[in-house]
């Protein structure tokens, strides 16, 4: 039998890392549950010593997955290592995994620790962990920029003391192919205990070599990768888990290694994710973007018509393309409606969410006929991003005037800390106009850094999904709003980005602070 590769998706963690990618407990819950169904063998769910909210996320994941191990992420002390471990604790398969970074420069510089005592720490955190699951992962952080005889050393260690998995982490995207494959070789060669431990490759998407390092990592030996969907992460992000999965895959003639991995299930993933995290997939994205199967070309058109291998290496149904699905309209009840959302895998947790969002849903579809699985998805976390919030700002009524030759008018009214308030202002177009009135009243003083629109769907009735990204003092947020009118979809997703804003929730970020 070939080899397994094992897939470790960290969108949950480090995804989450990204600018203006945080999400709630229950937007996290909902794409854990998309990730098991989709199979992969382990969600790194979180970072549980960051916050309580943090930890409420992993423990939520860890109370309800069943058939992929859930992990979290812990600093290589005690502290960081007990809180995962309580997180974890009803987890039916668990995994805690520890880092600390192995470079000259981070040791020196972020650390201010020596290489000795960065030895001790990573020993003794891997000890400790083992007191809590025998499922163990050490990684040293900025191990691509390390010194080989320095990580030979404390591989060694982590591994006598017990650590199951060791991941070699390219933190900042500075390996090439070739060097990061000999590096995973070496290691492999050189530490006497290297076979009592799987290898797993974590690459960061700096120099866009991501994917290609993981997989220059696999072909010396690696037999984890760790990675996230539509490739979310810090800065230029992580490994795209879409990529490895169908270039491992597609290529089995290549790799010859067994993925446990549903791929029907990737485009779901994808769109959940994007849609949660308000980042957009772009349309020449490999396997998820919304042109990787077309074919505009009349040459590839005919050539597809005859023979679909001659232009198509991947079926589109594969990776869970599916033609879009009418699956309830106007008439639909809220049986059905409720049977669509366990069908999507989306769980309301009480019965009023339930009837808000059939609501919602029965608003949709007076003025929209036909309701796809995406507008059901867009709703949901549309609402989501209400229910989380502690209500600062919400939108009771809006209206907006344009004729060709006269300036945009819009007048908004909010609910804004417990009274009503109304705003009328003008603008460069109807958005422009809208989103000045909300800012009139909400004074956030905030930079605006991303306006986007997206259609949910096909065609002219479609659902506007808009993503507005807003930065202040540091912070980075996104606000996603859906609606059959952009202006409406605008304001709303003005109004939840302000709503994160507002809301304090501080976190530590795992890669800033000493152990
Ligand atoms: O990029 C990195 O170094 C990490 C580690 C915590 C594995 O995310
Ligand atoms: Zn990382």
């Amino acid at each position: 039998m070939a080899d397994k590769l094992i897939i470790f998706d960290t969108t949950l963690r480090d995804g989450e890392q990204s600018p203006g990618a945080s999400m709630t407990r229950e937007e996290k819950l909902r794409i854990a549950k998309q990730l098991e169904k989709l199979r992969v063998d382990v969600i790194e769910a979180g970072f549980a010593a960051a916050s309580n909210g943090d930890f409420e996320s992993v423990k939520a994941i860890a109370d309800t997955i069943r058939d992929s191990t859930v992990c979290s992420l812990s600093r290589a002390n005690d502290r960081d290592i007990s809180r995962a471990a309580e997180a974890l604790t009803n987890a039916r398969s668990k995994r805690i995994h520890t880092f600390i970074a192995t470079s000259a420069l981070h040791m020196e510089k972020k650390l201010r620790m020596t290489p000795d005592q960065v030895y001790e720490q990573a020993r003794l955190a891997v000890r400790f962990a083992r007191k809590f699951t025998d499922n163990v992962e050490f990684s040293p952080e900025d191990g691509s920029r390390s010194d080989v005889d320095f990580l030979c050393r404390v591989l060694e260690a982590v591994i006598d003391e017990g650590a199951t998995t060791v991941n070699i982490a390219d933190t900042v995207g500075y390996a090439v192919p070739e060097l990061f494959g000999e590096l995973i070789r070496t290691l492999r060669e050189r530490i006497p205990n290297s076979d009592k431990a799987v290898w797993s490759v974590h690459c960061h998407n700096d120099l866009g070599m991501a994917v290609a390092n993981s997989l220059a990592g696999v072909m010396a030996g690696a037999r984890q990768v760790e990675c996230t969907i539509n490739g979310l992460g810090e800065r230029a992000g992580n490994t795209a888990l879409e990529e490895v999965v169908m270039a491992v895959r597609t290529r089995s003639d290549f790799f010859g290694l067994e993925l446990g991995i549903d791929s029907t299930q990737i485009v779901p993933a994808s769109r959940l994710v994007s849609g949660i995290t308000g980042f957009p997939v772009q349309p020449n994205k490999a396997v998820v973007g919304a042109n990787a199967f077309a074919h505009a070309s009349g040459i590839h058109q005919d050539g597809v018509l005859k023979q679909r291998n001659t232009y198509e290496i991947m079926r589109a149904e594969d990776v869970g393309w599916a033609a879009n699905k009418i699956v309830l309209g106007k008439l639909s009840g809220r049986n059905a409606f409720k049977q669509r959302l366990q069908d999507l895998g989306i769980a309301l947790e009480s019965e009023q969410e339930v009837n808000a969002a059939f609501q919602r849903f029965k608003d949709l579809a007076d003025g929209k006929s036909e309701i796809y699985d995406e507008d059901i998805q867009a709703l949901v976390s549309d609402q989501s991003v209400h229910a989380e919030q502690d209500d600062y700002l919400r939108l009771v009524s809006m209206g907006q005037s344009s004729e060709m030759g006269e300036q945009p008018k819009a007048r908004v009214t909010l609910w804004i800390e417990g009274r009503e308030e109304t705003v009328e202002t003008t603008g460069n177009g109807p958005v422009d106009a809208t989103l000045k009135a909300i800012e009139t009243m909400a004074k956030s003083d905030a930079e605006m850094t991303l306006y986007s629109v997206n259609a949910i769907t096909g065609g002219t009735e479609a659902q506007g999904e808009v993503t507005v990204r807003l930065a202040k003092g540091g912070r980075v947020v996104n606000g996603v709003g859906a609606d059959p009118d952009i202006i409406v979809a605008s304001a709303k997703a003005y109004l939840a980005a302000l709503n994160r804003l507002h809301s304090k929730a501080e976190r530590l970020n795992p890669q800033n602070g000493t152990p």
